[in-house]
């Protein structure tokens, strides 16, 4: 399983300055079966910025995309609406029980919003078949409305446990925006809780950004015998960090002893952009 990770490209005033074909085409040589978009898509959740995230997903030749919302994308009252119109329009994951829900404005009121769904979280399950082995990605919205804070509710993690117990599959990768191993000055609040619940149900690694720094770690728990790793990756393409960070990744023959795993660094020219591999063996 080939999979190429993405994350921060902050459509808007944070996007990179190198024309976004040249990236596409980078992103394009590499014969992903799966492509995991980490969040911060816009920069302050405009309409236009997801737009213009859609347009250029919609150039990634890789089917099997996948995509969650950041703490940029969560600035609107009608972020969970656009991403549903231009970026993907499934079935949310809801709270077990809406009686316990303790996130904040994980509703708005459909009086005064004017909108079918009022349900503002992004939570959803996707599956692709590869190699002929079912992936099951777990995609947890860990974002808070008006915060660069994050925070997972109870209940949904609740109901997303009952779904995964339904479906029957061999690999299980999660993707989250906020980093749960780490933090920066913006973290994630209940990460502990989040770690529990990954090693609950076992799954074989997470995919994130936000940070826009470089870190790979794997969390042990030698008693009961479960690990997994989380890839937090830097930006795709934003002004807001060193130059260093600005990459992408690509994980070839993932979790198997030919896995190799591929940091592509990108420099502006005056002719375009420079890309820089740093493969881990
Ligand atoms: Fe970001």
């Amino acid at each position: 399983m080939n999979l190429l990770h993405i994350t921060d490209i902050h459509f808007g005033p944070y996007h990179w300055d190198v024309n976004d074909d040249l990236v596409l085409e980078r992103l394009n040589a590499f014969d992903a079966d799966i492509v995991l978009n980490t969040g911060d898509m816009t920069s302050d959740s405009l309409q236009v910025e997801f737009q213009q995230m859609q347009g250029f997903l919609s150039k990634l030749e890789c089917p099997n995309v996948v995509s969650i919302l950041g703490n940029h994308d969560k600035y609107s009252k009608r972020s969970h609406e656009m991403f549903r119109e231009y970026i993907y329009d499934g079935r949310f994951i809801h709270p077990k029980d809406k009686t316990k829900v303790t996130k904040d404005k994980l509703f708005f009121s459909p009086i005064n919003m004017r909108i079918g769904d009022y349900f503002t979280d992004v939570n959803f399950l996707r599956t692709f078949k590869v190699n002929g082995e079912t992936v099951l990605l777990v995609c947890i919205d860990t974002t808070l409305f008006q915060s660069d804070f994050g925070f997972v509710e109870e209940q949904i993690l609740a109901s997303i446990k009952d779904e995964i117990a339904a479906i029957k599959y061999d690999r299980l990768l999660m993707l989250t925006h906020h980093p749960i191993l780490d933090s920066d000055e913006d973290p994630l609040i209940n990460t502990k809780r989040m770690t529990d619940f990954a090693l609950d149900i076992g799954i074989e690694a997470s995919f994130c950004g936000h940070t826009h720094e470089l870190e790979i770690v794997e969390l042990s728990n030698i008693v009961e015998g479960k690990k997994f790793r989380q890839f937090m990756i830097g930006s795709l393409c934003s002004v807001n960090i060193h130059r260093e960070s600005n990459m992408f990744c690509t994980y070839e023959n993932f979790g198997t002893p030919d896995e190799v795993i591929t940091i592509v660094r990108m420099f502006p020219t005056d002719d375009g952009v420079e890309f820089v591999e740093t493969k881990l063996g």
